[in-house]
């Protein structure tokens, strides 16, 4: 990523705590929902996993589904619209992954371009975000990269209006009366972690008080 240009940027102003927003970017069970016509069909929910927890970050592998990850494998082409980062090998070029570094940091990644969302609390039910895309540099040399570009943007803002729709609804429910606590599931597994991490820095803070 050290290679990486920002090249797309949009300010959001949010309707919802800016942690509806993060649980919702850390977890890809509601891939089969929301996302089920843009990256349901080529980042499965199934197939999700996360990475052991560590104090300071989240991080959940999204592989590829099956035969798009066995064509890949075997023709040795990322077959991805962009140039991909340099130092990436074949078999990175099989999965997307998200990572959160505690507290808001967070990064939906591919081999070809990185989605950076700069998300900033501005109050109890409200949040500001930015949403910006990174590519290689060598990005900016391929031919039609304008029109390659202008179509990845706006998939980038389709997925994205998905989830604004889902986190205003969220918040939504947050304030209903009947609202209840639920189980999680294993693919929302990075939302244990961050609730883990909120548990420590509240532990933390009443100790020093
Ligand atoms: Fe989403």
């Amino acid at each position: 990523m050290a290679d990486g240009q920002l090249v797309w940027s949009a300010h959001w102003e949010c309707e919802f705590n800016w942690k509806v927003l993060l649980e919702n970017f850390m977890e890809a069970y509601h891939h089969m929902g929301a996302h089920m016509k843009t990256l349901e069909p080529f980042l499965p929910a199934r197939g999700c996993w996360t990475e052991s927890y560590d104090p300071e970050f989240s991080a959940m592998h999204l592989p590829l589904k099956d035969t798009m990850k066995q064509e890949i494998l075997a023709s040795g082409d990322p077959g991805t619209p962009l140039p991909i980062f340099p130092g990436l090998e074949i078999k990175d070029c099989t999965e997307w992954w998200v990572f959160l570094g505690f507290p808001n940091f967070l990064l939906f990644s591919a081999p070809d371009r990185v989605y950076w969302y700069r998300l900033l609390p501005t109050g109890p039910e409200t949040c500001s975000l930015m949403t910006t895309m990174i590519l290689p540099k060598s990005a900016t040399q391929i031919p039609n990269y304008e029109d390659i570009l202008k179509k990845e943007i706006q998939s980038g803002i389709d997925f994205h209006m998905e989830d604004m729709e889902v986190c205003t609804a969220t918040q939504r429910g947050l304030n209903s009366v009947a609202y209840a606590q639920g189980r999680l599931s294993h693919l929302e597994e990075p939302i244990w972690h961050f609730q883990k991490y909120l548990a420590e820095v509240i532990k933390r803070s009443q100790s020093y008080s």
